[in-house]
């Protein structure tokens, strides 16, 4: 039996800046998916969602079309046997502990450990993990029908233990950025709205990046003119400057954390929240009522993470300040693994 792990990740900041060609700075958490497999002759594959008492069948060399989690590992073996992987038959189950819509990435966390998984009892040698991100990014997109960037696909299979990873998305270049919280911590609280990517907004604010690129003429808004952007039309132009000024804060907090001053920090969780909520309006009430709950406790600053309209927030808190109810430290942990 072959166990692998895929982790959830939390973006500390650089939020809808991956499929801008922007910067972003996350991390692999310690909440993950964890995967077991074995072989089976035969050709088919039978998979089981412990979480969910479901189960699939489909044979490896032909996965058709499905719905929901049957989605991924279909898509998760489509895509490594078109890579030049010859995945045999398999016994496969699942089981995550990061709550699905939670924004913390269990669909990243689950196509990893499934890479890993597969390619494992296929005997066959792991690919660069950048390419292996891109893999799981076309499951998302090709099988599941989420338009999703890469961010959560490097976090989960690049990140580095006890550090950040600033990811510029125009390059794929990857630093690692050493978190140092001098004894502060960083905590999620669900909102409990729940966030879908295949539905809703997010793929309604991916066609309008592309609209303000068409009309600016460049390829992604990252490499868009400040003052160009700033005479698009409404709603074209706050989008634009979410992402212009977000590139920025991301830069501006690998700085801040450099230095160790993490009163800035807090402040540009702050003005990312704002941005977010203002200019691109990813926000719903219930992300702005957690935000609100975690500033009363004392948070140094606190914004939505992930693709937003639901999800969860992250907050800096001071040391020594109690965390709300429902509230769970998270800390940068090691990426996808075989246990
Ligand atoms: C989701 C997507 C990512 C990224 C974020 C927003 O998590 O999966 O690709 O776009 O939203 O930063």
């Amino acid at each position: 039996m072959i166990r692998t792990f895929g982790p959830g990740r939390v973006n500390l900041i650089g939020e809808h800046t991956d499929y801008n060609g922007g910067l972003a700075l996350p991390f692999a958490i310690d909440r993950g998916v964890t995967v077991e497999i074995e072989r089976l002759d035969g050709g088919e594959i039978h998979a089981e969602a412990r979480d969910l008492s479901e189960t699939d069948a489909f044979p490896a060399a032909a996965p058709e079309r499905a719905d929901g989690w049957r989605a991924f590992v279909r898509g998760t073996v489509a895509e490594l046997r078109a890579s030049g992987v010859d995945v045999p038959g398999a016994r496969i189950a699942f089981s995550g502990d990061v709550p699905r819509g939670s924004g913390l990435s269990s669909s990243a966390a689950l196509e990893a450990a499934l890479c890993l998984a597969l390619l494992a009892v296929a005997d066959a040698e792991e690919p660069d993990r950048t390419e292996l991100a891109k893999l799981c990014s076309r499951v998302e997109n090709d099988w599941v029908g989420a338009e999703t960037g890469l961010l959560d696909q490097l976090a989960s299979l690049q990140s580095r233990d006890g550090e950040a990873l600033r990811i510029d998305f125009a390059t794929l270049a990857l630093e690692p950025v050493p978190l140092g919280l001098d004894g502060r911590r960083l905590a999620t609280l669900d909102s409990g709205a729940e966030h879908r990517h295949a539905a809703g907004g997010y793929n309604e604010r991916r066609a309008e990046c592309r609209a303000a690129c068409a009309a600016l003429g460049v390829e992604h808004l990252s490499a868009a003119d400040p003052e160009a952007a700033e005479r698009l039309p409404e709603p074209l132009r706050r989008r634009a400057r979410h992402v212009l000024t977000e590139n920025a804060r991301v830069d501006a907090m690998v700085a801040a954390l450099h230095a160790g001053d993490l009163d800035e920090a807090g402040r540009l969780l702050d003005a990312s929240h704002a941005s977010l909520r203002d200019d691109y309006e990813a926000s719903v009430p219930e992300v702005e009522a957690a935000v609100a709950t975690l500033k009363r406790a004392g948070a140094l600053g606190a914004r939505m993470v992930g693709g937003g309209f639901g999800g969860s927030v992250l907050a800096l808190l001071e040391a020594g300040a109690e965390l709300p109810v429902g509230a769970t430290p998270v800390a940068p942990g090691p990426p996808a693994r075989r246990l």
